[in-house]
């Protein structure tokens, strides 16, 4: 079992998405990797390991250690975690996946830390977007997807921090980046934009 620390017991977050991941809206989960997982596993990535933010039960996450790769996978769900563990003992891959449950509006990759591949789908925070680009390895890929402002016009109430902006995120990368992709995607109207760009300084 994913260990819960203390300050995340009564965490609305955490709350809300492990009740999602235990109805049948996500009950079964069918570890299919997400479109962005397998472009960027498919992609010349440097020795290392892979951060997989925002993680739910991440078909993308198995894929990484199947090829071999450590990874670690970060979610405030432990639903959702103990789900992706389960699956990854089945797979005999769970040597290789961290599972570490955690508000993402705080954590924050340890200092010196470099990944060869940093993975976020469906989760925005302006602020996390630097920190998590900043642990890139040199040569390393940065895949991110998140919800456009488009988003807003079929659902008004979404909060317009969970959106990224005209240009974002890729206008928000640190220097030493190299945009390799940036596509609005999803049924029309699209309303999520996916980043892939490359640590080339
Ligand atoms: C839309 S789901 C995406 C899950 C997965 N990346 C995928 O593509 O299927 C959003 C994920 O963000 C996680 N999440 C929501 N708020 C969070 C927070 N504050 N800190 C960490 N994870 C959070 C949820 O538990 C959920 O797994």
């Amino acid at each position: 079992m994913t260990r819960v620390p203390p300050e995340l017991v009564d965490n609305p977050d955490r709350r809300r998405w492990n009740d999602r991941y235990a109805t049948s809206e996500y009950a079964p989960p069918t570890f299919t990797p997400h479109p962005l997982a397998e472009l960027v596993l498919g992609m010349p990535l440097p020795d290392g390991p892979v951060l997989e933010l925002a993680c739910g039960p991440s078909g993308g996450a198995l894929l990484a250690a199947e090829r071999g790769r450590e990874v670690t996978a970060v979610d405030v769900s432990d639903v959702a975690l103990n789900l992706l563990a389960d699956e990854a003992r089945r797979r005999r891959v769970d040597y290789l996946i961290t599972l570490i449950a955690a508000d993402l509006i705080t954590w924050r990759p340890p200092p010196g830390s470099a990944y060869a591949l940093v993975l976020c789908i469906g989760y925005w925070d302006r602020a996390l977007f630097g920190d998590a680009a900043s642990v890139v390895a040199a040569g390393g890929v940065l895949g991110w997807q998140a919800l456009s402002l488009a988003a807003r016009d079929a659902n008004p109430r979404l909060p317009v921090s969970w959106c990224v902006r005209a240009g974002e995120p890729a206008s928000l990368l640190p220097p030493g980046f190299q945009v390799v992709s940036q596509d609005d995607v999803g049924p029309k109207p699209a309303t999520r934009r996916r980043l892939v760009a490359r640590r080339v300084g």
